[in-house]
């Protein structure tokens, strides 16, 4: 374990953001009803408002605060991957494409000193969430599906009745 190593997993969180944001950003042109709406803006408001947390850090450790083209390119990609799916099938692809991702940062956690432990496990909570926000309205229980992610948001968006 050393410091290096979490700095390297530190940068990985943030430009996993940029990709996440690019993302629901892309979804919001395809999933257009009010639910949908407030969900995918949900998700893309909890992608920015962990980059924004992250970003003190990288700049306390010298990281570069640049957004890659290749992560905003790694999210078009994995937003090709959506094409044609309805948003049950969408919200199912989302879990599988999110799970690695959990498994990646909780190493990054358990890698993380002890000054930045809490934005670390933060993190891992952050993208538990969005598995589990995506299995459950893979599973068609969406009422409830968002309220994990919504805890976390400092600034949540009006929910549209
Ligand atoms: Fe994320």
């Amino acid at each position: 374990m050393s410091l290096q190593e979490f700095k390297v997993g530190l940068v990985e969180l943030y430009q996993g953001e940029v990709i996440g944001e690019v993302l629901f950003s892309r979804m919001l042109e395809h999933y257009g009803s009010a639910d949908q709406l407030y969900k995918l803006g949900t998700l893309l408001q909890l992608e920015t408002e962990a980059k924004a947390r992250l970003r003190p850090a990288l700049m306390q450790l010298g990281l570069d605060l640049i957004e890659l083209d290749e992560s905003r390119n790694q999210g078009n990609d994995f937003y090709q991957t959506f094409e044609g799916m309805d948003w049950e099938a969408a919200m199912g692809h989302l879990a599988t494409v999110v799970k690695p991702f959990v498994q990646r940062y909780r190493q990054i956690a358990e890698l993380a000193p002890p000054e930045y432990q809490q934005l670390a496990n933060s993190m891992v909570v952050h993208e538990q969430s969005i598995l589990d926000a995506a299995e459950l309205e893979a599973a068609g229980n969406g009422d409830r599906s968002m309220d994990d992610v919504v805890k976390q948001l400092v600034f949540p968006l009006p929910k549209q009745v």
